[in-house]
């Protein structure tokens, strides 16, 4: 497992500003639930400075230190100090994270960007700013931009790590390379061998599902009413029972189980598949 500091520790078992502004001045909607994190920030501005500022998220828990971390910043801030916040100052403030998880930190930017492009009446339609690279992640071509030249990425992983962009099916990594590459200017950059899976011991497999189950998944889901509860375990097939408000809707379980699948392939091995008990 990552290492985390005290104080992402801290902001995941002690979250800051949980919920919703009332009568919010702006709101900032980023991820999607299917691709297993999601953020909702909204912001109450008084006179041009934030004077209230709540999130809602659907993520692991590092997306809720990140989120929780960035209301903290947020508040007391003019609208103009907000704009220059950026994933790594929500990093820095939690005495960092793993690289694995900034991606964590870039949806809080990307959040505050929402928001206060929505509180400045500036209409931002989905995809519309860029072609979609990461079809898995849906995760487009100005977005890995950005955070290769803001971050200085130079690898696939890195781009992973940042952005989600590439942790699936792994068929968007020469486009990925192609950004970096034309970014860095680094056209004779050589594509990075794909990382070999690592090779686990079914007890030790068993026990990262359980822990991830217990720890990630679990705590995230319990944020919206629903939770996840481990059954059997089969080879790679994973079963499952869902309780709460997911199991409301077909179309909300079937999202539901499916991110925990999504979560669990990226966080113990993408072999698995996850299936519901009957
Ligand atoms: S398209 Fe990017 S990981 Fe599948």
């Amino acid at each position: 497992m990552w290492d985390y500091s005290d104080k992402v520790k801290d902001h995941f078992f002690n979250p800051r500003n949980v919920g919703e502004v009332p009568d919010a001045d702006a709101v900032g909607d980023v991820g999607n639930i299917a691709c297993g994190d999601a953020l909702r920030l909204t912001l109450k501005i008084d006179n041009d400075r934030i004077s209230d500022a709540k999130f809602q998220t659907f993520g692991c828990g590092s997306a809720i230190a990140a989120a929780s971390a960035l209301t903290e910043i947020l508040k007391g801030k003019t609208m103009d100090e907000a704009e220059k916040i950026t994933n790594q100052d929500i990093a820095d403030y939690l005495d960092g994270l793993p690289e694995a998880k900034m991606h964590c930190s870039v949806m809080g930017e990307e959040a505050l960007e929402a928001a206060i492009a929505n509180y400045r009446g500036i209409e931002i339609a989905p995809c519309e700013e860029g072609a979609i690279i990461c079809k898995c992640f849906k995760v487009t071509d100005t977005v890995i931009e950005k955070v290769i030249k803001e971050n200085g990425l130079s690898t696939i992983d890195q781009v992973t790590h940042y952005t989600k962009a590439g942790g699936g099916c792994k068929s968007c990594h020469p486009d990925i390379q192609e950004i970096i590459d034309r970014v860095t200017g680094a056209g004779e950059a050589e594509t990075p061998k794909p990382q070999p899976a690592k090779k686990m011991s079914n007890i030790k497999k068993m026990k990262l599902i359980q822990e991830t189950i217990d720890n990630e998944i679990s705590p995230a889901l319990k944020q919206n009413g629903s939770d996840v509860e481990l059954e059997d375990i089969d080879g790679n097939t994973v079963y499952v029972s869902l309780h709460g408000s997911c199991t409301e809707n077909p179309n909300t379980r079937a999202t539901t189980r499916s991110t925990v699948e999504s979560r669990l392939r990226e966080l113990v091995t993408e072999e698995l598949v996850v299936e519901e008990t009957a």
